[in-house]
């Protein structure tokens, strides 16, 4: 594998980064919150995070439950840039669930035979059977972005794309299929940082491609293709819930209320679900780049 260990983020944080951008990391040490747009100054309290986070565990297990019992089908989308927080927000939620009925799909760059196919193909084989909870770690929302952005189609494929999502989309919410869509939204100097502590750690490195190097350079062209792909993409039977996810803590547990705020679940407890953060959650007028 073409790892970038060569010091590929560092050496753009030292030469390349923008000057507040380098900045805001240099100053990571003496503050916990690197974006300035962000709400909070500090990230939220680890024991309170720590105890919202097991009753909503709790309560996921609830909703698993109910799930199968009534044969739900629910897809929940996560996307956002890279380092913004979906595999760590995807492990909690996963965690305390069964992976018989819990499934997590993070397919890789399309094989040959599935370049050849319809776009949606490949994702469609993956879609929730009754009782199941389908996550997608990145999802057909890569045309919309990382595919533009890298040259991966063309420009007339990614048209078709746009025209397509939300017919695709309707189609599975009229199938019966609950589809949740999470963009994550974090912060250049925040992104950099958590790109930088990937490099150091050799546990985290993996999470590392030539994709999140070479994108360092691309932040605006990224900032442009998501918001004409939320934008376009942003439906009522399928809009986004957007989460500031700068403070982990913080968007982690939000995006779970969010998650179980749409799903009618049976013994739901409001108590433990708490409410969900507006400052951290809205719809796509929330996004910023
Ligand atoms: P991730 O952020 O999922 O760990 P990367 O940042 O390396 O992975 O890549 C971002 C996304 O771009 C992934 O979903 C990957 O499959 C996709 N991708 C990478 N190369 C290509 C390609 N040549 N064509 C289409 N998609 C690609
Ligand atoms: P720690 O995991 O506490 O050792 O922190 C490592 C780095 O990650 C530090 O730069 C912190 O500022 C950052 N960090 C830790 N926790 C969070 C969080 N909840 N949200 C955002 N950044 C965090
Ligand atoms: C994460 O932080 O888990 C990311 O959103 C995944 C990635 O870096 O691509």
């Amino acid at each position: 594998m073409d790892l970038p260990f060569d010091g590929g983020i560092s050496r753009y944080y030292r030469e390349d980064a923008p000057k507040d951008v380098r900045a805001a990391v240099a100053d990571a040490g003496k503050s916990d919150i690197l974006n300035p747009a962000f709400p909070y100054d500090k990230r939220w309290d680890k024991a309170d995070y720590e105890d919202a986070l097991e009753n909503l565990q709790i309560e996921l297990v609830r909703m698993q439950s109910w799930a199968k019992e009534t044969g739900q089908r629910v897809a929940i989308v996560f996307e956002g840039r890279d380092a913004a927080g979906k595999g760590g927000t995807i492990k909690r939620i996963r965690e305390n669930l069964n992976p018989r009925n819990t499934k997590v799909v993070a397919l890789s760059k399309p094989t040959e035979t599935e370049a050849d196919q319809w776009y949606f193909q490949r994702y469609i084989a993956h879609l929730p059977a009754k009782g199941e909870i389908t996550i997608f770690d990145r999802s057909w929302y890569n045309r919309g972005v990382v595919e533009h952005v890298f040259g991966f189609c063309t420009p007339d494929q990614r048209e078709r794309w746009f025209t397509q999502t939300p017919e695709f989309e309707h189609m599975l919410v009229d199938e019966g299929i609950t589809l949740i869509k999470i963009w994550l939204n974090v912060g250049r100097a925040t992104q950099l940082k958590r790109f930088l502590d990937r490099e150091k750690d050799p546990l985290k490195q993996w999470k590392l491609s030539w994709i999140d190097v070479e994108g360092l350079g691309k932040w605006d062209a990224y900032t442009d293709a998501i918001g004409e792909t939320l934008t376009r993409t942003d439906t009522t039977p399928a809009p986004w819930t957007v989460v500031r996810s700068d403070d982990k803590r913080r968007a982690r547990v939000n995006v779970i209320r969010a998650i179980l705020t749409q799903l009618d679940y049976t013994n739901k407890d409001p108590k433990a679900l708490g409410a969900v953060d507006s400052k951290i959650v809205g719809g796509i007028d929330h996004w910023h780049a």
